[in-house]
């Protein structure tokens, strides 16, 4: 297994390129489940996950032609030869559960292994059944698989339009059913929807494949379904939380670094939790340009959010900058239940934290110390990276495969800033 290493103390200065966001790529992915026609997808990252996806769309009988250099992915379902979403894909990756609404909306059919917990969290994914259910699939649960159908005497085995509400807001839950809607009979109407950009982003592409849609990025969403989606082309938006990461690597080092395609309104949640840091964030014409106003950090307490609240996968790297503030923050984590597991790592690393329930108080230190430290999660690997980045000495941090899933060439990026980073592969 991989380790990288990252020798601190050195400012960032330069210009950092964002990549396509993986958390919106995956449901587009998905959306080609939805027509027998192209789907091509630009400004594709390369990723992992985007590989483990491919795998379960070629399983299901898609045909994948993925140009990495290019960044571009087509993909053709000209019908779904096998609908089964197998455990051995599946358990790599809970967004998979996303293939089940587009399966049932157009064959009336399919069978997607559930996807069990993760690091973070348990993970249920039953609101997405309970709305596939209220749009008229049966569900049969067993031998740790969904066997969804729709019996014929729901508008003639085709899923039907519902007003439905969520309890509470969930991402992957409204993508599902907003990819089933487009092609239900009738009008679906969801209610206390995600307003994430990734929303905006499936409802703009599937829009452009042909569907009605209404109200994407509010907290209800209306869809007409249509009798059939035709193929596109459409280009990912950019990544926001690899951009807040990397926002947060010259808050953190000192430094001046541009984010090239940064969006302020993709990360407005974070750039005012900065701003109150005392680092300032400015649009210029490549994207965002962030620079720390001086040697001091402020505390600053956030509490995770659906969007625009502030993003649960920008808690571990706001965590890392606030280790070395001038005074003690909170930092609420709402919406996973396990998601601190950075802070021991971070305490090895001379961090002072105390956990009490779902809040964190970190108490800023005047300088972080190398160690050696475990990526226990996608987001924490980072947050030990940017860590790394300021603290004294060298840091090696291990099981970097969790970093791989979500950050593309993360060292050439950093490296390319000045920061003294390299990856170590190999056996563990
Ligand atoms: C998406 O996960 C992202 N993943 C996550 O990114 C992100 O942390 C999360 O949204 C929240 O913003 C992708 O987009 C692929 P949810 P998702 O459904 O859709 C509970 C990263 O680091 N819940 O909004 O799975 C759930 O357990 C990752 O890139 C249920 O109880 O998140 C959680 O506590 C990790 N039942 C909360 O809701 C359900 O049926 C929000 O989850 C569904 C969710």
């Amino acid at each position: 297994m991989d380790k990288i290493a990252v020798t601190g103390g050195t400012a960032l200065h330069g210009t950092i390129p964002i990549s396509g966001s993986k958390n919106a790529c995956l449901p587009l992915m998905t959306a080609a489940l939805l027509t027998d026609q192209t789907l091509t997808l630009t400004n594709v990252p390369n990723l992992a996950d985007i590989g483990t996806l491919s795998n379960l769309l070629a399983s299901l009988g898609a045909t994948i032609d993925h140009d990495r250099e290019a960044n571009r992915l087509n993909l053709r379902v000209a019908r779904l030869s096998s609908p089964l979403a197998h455990y051995d894909i599946v358990r790599k990756m809970r967004a998979s559960i996303l293939v089940l609404g587009p399966m049932l909306a157009r064959d009336g059919a399919g069978t997607v292994s559930l996807p069990g917990g993760c690091a973070i969290g348990a993970r249920p994914v039953d609101l997405h059944l309970k709305g596939l259910e209220a749009m008229g699939a049966t569900l049969d649960l067993r031998d740790g698989y969904v066997h969804a159908s729709v019996p014929r005497s729901v508008s003639g085995g085709r899923l039907r339009g519902v007003s439905h509400r969520f309890p509470f807001v969930s991402v992957g839950a409204t993508e599902n059913l907003l990819m089933a809607a487009t092609l239900a009979k009738g009008t679906t109407r969801l209610v206390n929807a995600a307003r994430e950009p990734e929303i905006v982003d499936l409802a703009d592409c599937l829009s452009s494949m042909g569907a009605q849609i209404e109200g994407a990025g509010t907290g209800t969403i209306e869809i007409e379904g249509v009798d059939a989606l035709s193929g596109t082309e459409h280009r990912v938006i950019a990544d926001r939380i690899e951009m807040g990461s990397f926002m947060i690597a010259p808050a953190i080092t000192g430094g001046d670094v541009t984010l090239e395609g940064g969006r302020i309104d993709l990360v407005s949640s974070l750039a005012g939790a900065l701003d109150a840091a005392g680092v300032s964030v400015e649009e210029v014409p490549q994207g965002l340009r962030v620079r720390r106003r001086d040697d001091r950090l402020n505390p600053v307490s956030i509490v995770t959010e659906p969007f625009p609240g502030y993003a649960t996968d920008l808690q571990a790297q706001m965590m890392a900058l606030m280790t070395l503030a001038d005074g003690t923050s909170s930092i609420t984590e709402q919406i996973f239940e396990n998601r601190f597991m950075h802070v021991p790592e971070l305490a090895r690393m001379g961090a002072q934290i105390d956990i009490t329930g779902n809040t964190a108080q970190v108490t800023g230190v005047e300088s972080l110390r190398g160690a050696p430290v475990m990526a226990t999660d996608l987001r924490a690997s980072i947050s030990l990276l940017l860590a790394g980045l300021a603290a004294k000495g060298e840091t090696v941090v291990s099981r970097v495969y969790h970093l791989d899933r979500g950050y593309e060439r993360v060292e050439e990026k950093l490296r390319a800033c000045g920061a003294r980073i390299e990856r170590i592969s190999g056996d563990d």
